[in-house]
């Protein structure tokens, strides 16, 4: 060592209690320091069509950048790149999060009308002093409107990806807002980059649900946060985004031959007759957050014939869209301080679905919902589950060819059943389950399979660790639904189960698989979860109604 260079402080047990802690909230976003390499970029849509114009806001300390842009297929297929384009670094407000970048616009781009359906990625490179970073946006590109539609669309859940997006400090569930810089924000907006894990992956990334059961005895663990804090992701990067959950959908399906065509919730908002051009509308994993249009368009097109075929789960909470669909609304867990509480609109006030003043039972439109599900195969939150869905009804038409018969499980090798699933109110007769109807969801629906979940995290007093998931859900729960929180209505509110339904809703037919994690069962080719897809897109796509 020579004298000149400042000795790194030795990281003892003292220094490292200072450290963050992978729990801890930390955020991705803009260094806001010139000497720091980085390139950031969003666009002002989530959604294009083949001929439109497409205005990329890139803010860069390099003084060029690279760009390639490439569609995230079965095969990834880059399609155009540009290199050299010169670098703006330009100013980000402090509330980004919420109100918004306002960059300029960097780079402008027709997409060319041969360009396929699909999820199309934004590869950025700059490069300063032999030191190189890349960042990732992602846009959905849907079918021009002069080609015949595919039979099947894919929803993204950009509600979801919206609500876990951390990029510049604040999401729907942690944040830099309020007085103490220390607050979530009810508000979010789209006009920000994306957060580091949502766009693009490297394979191995681990997912929410690890991928063997707990072992008793041994510390709880939560390895998805741990990589993210350890490799510069987003906390957040397994819980919402295309790399973790439509992408495998997408990529699956394109394998198979099915034909789908690519929209997001936000176009649900902007355009709610948009389901009407297909015969099977798709939503896959994590899928938490609703505005009220998106539903109405849902329930119209299946009560018109549609069918939907949901195979995510967390069906929670309502949202509301504003500015020309810029901004996302929900207050959540602080309902009470929506500014439509007393108004005239009150029922489209941000909390759960089936909270006053909302009202409006999940299960109404897909049978389950988050508030009789959650938690499963995350840390110990069931951590020593099979990984799969019970199977009750082996008869059923979506079970075929699977060879299960009752009692076996669905999906376990391939670890679908978590990290948070919806649920269904039922009582067990002869061995089966049965819908009660008490949760809003029709009893005529037939529950094919189930599994348990939890609100509560339990300890078991394993010395050395720090468990995720305390009661807040479970206190919330109890509120919303008993009025109060005391040990019994607590405990009442601990217990969840996540299922699989089917049920005619009105002229068209809904099939859910309530869990956030089946698109694994697709990616680890868990050839009876393969099946079981194959069975309801092929009913719902091929023999579905021409419409
Ligand atoms: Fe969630």
């Amino acid at each position: 060592m020579t004298l000149s260079e400042t000795p790194v402080p030795a990281s003892t047990p003292r220094t490292r209690a200072k450290a963050r802690h992978i729990l801890d909230n930390y955020f991705i976003g803009p260094a806001r320091d010139a000497s720091v390499l980085e390139i950031w970029g969003y666009t002002d849509r989530m959604t294009y069509a083949p001929g439109d114009r497409l205005a990329l806001r890139v803010s860069t300390t390099a003084e060029h950048w690279d760009l390639e842009i490439g569609r995230d297929g079965a095969r990834y297929e880059p399609l155009h790149s540009d290199t050299g384009i010169a670098g703006m670094h330009q100013v980000t407000p402090e509330d980004c999060s919420v109100a918004g970048c306002g960059w300029d616009v960097s780079y402008e781009f027709t997409i060319p009308d041969d360009w396929r359906e699909g999820g199309y990625l934004v590869s950025m490179t700059a490069e300063r002093d032999g030191d190189q970073v890349e960042e990732h946006h992602l846009f959905l590109l849907r079918r021009a409107d002069d080609k015949p539609p595919a039979p099947y669309v894919l929803i993204c859940a950009t509600g979801t990806w919206l609500a876990y997006n951390c990029w510049g400090g604040s999401n729907h569930y942690e944040g830099i807002t309020g007085p103490d810089r220390n607050a979530f924000s009810p508000v979010v907006s789209t006009q920000r980059p994306w957060t580091r894990g949502f766009c693009k992956l490297p394979e191995g990334a681990p997912r929410a649900v690890p991928d063997t059961p707990h072992k008793p005895g041994t510390m709880v663990r939560y390895p998805y946060m741990e990589w993210a804090y350890a490799y510069g992701y987003s906390k957040k990067y397994a819980s919402a985004g295309w790399a973790s959950y439509e992408r495998h959908f997408a990529v699956w399906a394109e394998e198979q031959g099915f034909e789908f065509d690519f929209a997001t919730q936000h176009d649900l908002e902007a355009d709610p007759e948009l389901l009407k051009r297909y015969k099977c509308a798709v939503f896959v994993g994590h899928d938490e957050y609703w505005s009220a249009n998106m539903r109405d368009a849902v329930d119209r097109y299946t009560a018109s014939g549609g069918r939907v075929a949901r195979f995510g789960g967390n069906f929670l909470w309502q949202t509301r869209i504003e500015d020309e669909g810029r901004t996302q609304i929900c207050y959540k867990y602080t309902a009470e301080q929506d500014p439509l509480v007393g108004s005239d609109q009150e029922h489209l006030v941000t909390t759960a679905w089936e909270v006053a003043p909302a009202n409006r039972p999940g299960a109404q439109t897909f049978g389950v919902n988050g508030l009789k599900g959650v938690y499963t195969g995350l840390g110990r939150c069931v951590g020593q589950g099979s990984g799969g869905f019970t199977v009750y009804r082996p008869d059923h038409w979506a079970l075929t060819g699977t060879q299960l018969g009752y009692g076996d499980q669905l999906g376990a090798a391939s670890r679908i059943f978590g990290y948070e699933v919806d649920g269904v109110d039922y009582r067990m007769e002869d061995g089966l389950p049965f819908a009660t109807g008490a949760d809003g969801a029709d009893p005529a629906l037939e529950i094919v399979a189930m599994g348990l979940a939890t609100n509560i995290e339990p300890t078991h007093g394993v010395w050395g660790e720090t468990a995720y998931i305390a009661d807040a859900d479970a206190q919330f729960k109890a509120r919303a639904l008993f009025g109060e929180v005391t040990p019994e209505t607590l405990d009442r509110s601990s217990r969840g189960n996540g299922a699989i339904v089917h049920w005619h809703r009105g002229e068209g037919e809904v099939f859910t698989a309530g869990t956030c994690e089946w698109v694994m069962g697709l990616t680890r080719r868990d050839w009876q979860v393969e099946q079981v897809t194959c069975n309801v897109l092929v009913r719902f796509g091929v023999s579905g109604r021409a419409r």
